[in-house]
Formats: structure tokens, sequence, C-alpha cells
């Protein structure tokens, strides 16, 4: 459980659903669909989709897939008989090898900090078949690798060698699988994208709030990194994505904000989402941010919303502390409208 409800992803980062404020819940609600362009671990939109339509995009390839395959099972109308035969094909003796895929065959000398070194041969050869199998498999596959293998899904653990063997791995893939097929049928319709945040008029429609808490830098003042440090989502984009997709993702095509280059690139991308989204029809735009983050916060919701020719008509902060520590932090919710 990730406290989120079953359904939300084991994800560095996730937002505390409770420390929304009430305001922010409102505006959401006013919206035909919740829309979020930087999902992550899609904990919000999970949730939202007991009360009405979501949208969840990521451009990282493993958190879009969570909202992909909420969509397949639910388009589907999946019923348990459908669970059984999905799950008695990809059994590790019924399933199609695949000798060649991405973990299997990447060369020794491409393989860094990324490459789950701690597999055993058969089981890269498993993770492999079943993310080529089909789209639900590879998600829940990579998700089982995300939640027992990594330390906040930052790093792979390398005390942590996946215990037992492919049948094991086969209980954990179906065992979350089913809890999926069990729940999504009496929640509103959920859809994904797997876009950059910037292409966002393609599947926002008129009416939807759009939401978005991107991957900010940290603070370098309170990072022990300082200025140089990596910004944390690399990890998933890179690690998760290769495996995911079966194709090697390398944070050098991946542009993410680092502190050293300066605001003005942070600041004007995301007016280039909000104006995006206001192209699309939306009816709003919640912009989120915490206190632990680079630029600072209040400072943000001015520079964006003046950038995008916006006007903030509500901003505010809330205290909340962090799942492990409790250390209090403060998470902060502008709302953005179209002049
Ligand atoms: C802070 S996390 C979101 C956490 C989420 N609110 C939750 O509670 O799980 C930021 C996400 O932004 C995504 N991201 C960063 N830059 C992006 C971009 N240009 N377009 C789309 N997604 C992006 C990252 O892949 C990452 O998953």
């Amino acid at each position: 459980m990730t406290g989120h409800g079953e359904l939300a992803q084991p994800y560095w980062g996730i937002q505390r659903l409770t420390s929304f404020p009430k305001r922010i819940i409102w505006e959401i609600q006013s919206g035909n669909r919740y829309v979020d362009l930087t999902a992550g671990g899609g904990g919000m939109v999970f949730e939202r989709s007991k009360f009405q339509a979501v949208h969840g995009n990521d451009r990282n390839a493993y958190a879009a897939a969570g909202f992909q395959t909420a969509n397949i099972i639910q388009d589907r109308n999946c019923s348990l008989r459908q669970f059984q035969e999905w799950a008695a094909a990809i059994y590790p003796t019924n399933i199609r090898r695949v000798t060649d895929g991405y973990l299997s065959s990447l060369p020794t000398t491409e393989r860094d900090r990324f490459y789950p070194e701690q597999l055993t041969d058969e089981i890269r050869e498993y993770v492999d078949s079943l993310c080529q199998h089909d789209p639900m498999a590879a998600y829940f596959t990579t998700r089982v690798l995300m939640d027992e293998l990594t330390v906040r899904c930052r790093a792979w653990d390398k005390d942590s060698p996946i215990s037992g063997s492919n049948i094991d791995l086969y209980n954990r893939v179906t065992r979350i699988a089913r809890t999926w097929f069990e729940t999504l049928e009496s929640r509103c319709p959920i859809t994904g994208t797997n876009e950059s945040a910037e292409n966002c008029a393609s599947f926002i429609r008129p009416g939807d709030v759009v939401y978005t808490d991107p991957a900010w830098p940290w603070d370098p003042s309170q990072d022990v990194g300082g200025i140089d440090q990596d910004n944390p989502y690399d990890f998933l984009t890179c690690a998760a994505g290769s495996i995911l997709k079966q194709k090697h993702i390398r944070p050098d095509g991946i542009p993410f904000w680092l502190a050293k280059n300066g605001p003005e690139p942070i600041w004007d991308d995301v007016a280039k989402w909000v104006r995006a989204a206001f192209e699309g029809g939306a009816k709003s735009f919640i912009l989120s941010t915490q206190g632990t983050n680079w630029p600072a916060p209040d400072l943000t919701m001015h520079e964006v919303a003046e950038r995008a020719g916006a006007n903030l008509s509500h901003y505010e902060y809330a205290v909340a502390a962090t799942r492990r520590s409790g250390t209090k932090f403060t998470e902060w919710f502008g709302i953005l409208e179209g002049k």
C-alpha cells in the first residue's frame, strides 16, 4: 500500500492527498475532467477517479503506463475470467520466451547505474518476455521491480535481489493486476498519455481543470548534492522507462531542469505549458510546488503567471510532513486563469 489507495504506484516524491487545500479541491471538482500534466505516481489521478473523469500524463513512460493500463482494463470491461486468461498466458512456461530483449542483450559496456545488475539471467529473460507480451504485463512487471528493488525509486537497491524465482515474480505481477481489475470497474474513466507537457493542447479538452507539480530541482541550499545534483527523476525515467519500453533511454536525451542553469528556463517552460493548456480550452490551471524546491514557490507562481499572460487568481500554501521522517515542509498551490 502506498497510502494513496491501492492504485497509486510506488514513486518517489508522491504528494500527500490530504495536504490539498479545500479551495484547490473545489477548483478541481469544477472541471469536466481532472488532467495532470506531470502525474508521476498518479496518487491524485487515481484518487480523483472516484469522483470525476481523469487524464494522467507524464513524459516518463513508466508513470504514463499506469494510466494507460487503467484505460485498457476499463475499456475492455474486463471480467475476472478475462483476468484469468491473461494471467494464464503470461505464466513462465506459457509465455513466448524472448531471449534477445533489452535486459538480456544490452552490452556489458553500456550497463550503467540504470541497469539492474542484481537480477539473474533467468529473471532478466522473463522480465523481457513479460514486457514484450503486452502493455499491461509490461507495466505491472516494471512496477514490481520498482516496488521491490529500489531505494525510494532513486537507485537500485544492491542488497535486495528479487527473492526466489520467475514464479515469485509472476505471483507478484498477477497479484497487483488482479487488484486493478477488481478496483477499476467502479471508477470514472481514466485515460493517459506519454507526452512532454508542452504538447498538452493535444489531450486537453474544453472545460478541463489542469494540474501540474513538475520535476522542480531541489533547493540547492537544502540538499547535500548542492548545485550540481542530478534531477531526482532521472532514475525513474531512465531505469524504469528502459525496461518497460525495452529500449535504451538515457538522461542525455531528456532535458531536466537543473538549478545551475538558473530559474529563467524553468519559468519560461511552465509558462509555455500554461499557454498551451488554455489553447486547448482548459478552464483553469493549478500550479503546485514545495518549499524544498527551487526556485522559491511564491516567486515562481507570479513569474509563471506573468510570462503566460494569465491571472493568478488565488495562491496559498499548506504545511505537510514527510511520510518517512515527519519533517515539515510547505506545499504551494496557485490557480491560474486565462485573462
Ligand atoms: C514531482 S513528480 C509528480 C509527482 C506527483 N504529483 C505525485 O504525487 O505522484 C514530477 C513528474 O514530472 C515529470 N516531468 C518532468 N518534466 C516533464 C515534462 N516536460 N513533461 C511531462 N512530464 C514531465 C517527471 O517525469 C515526474 O514524473
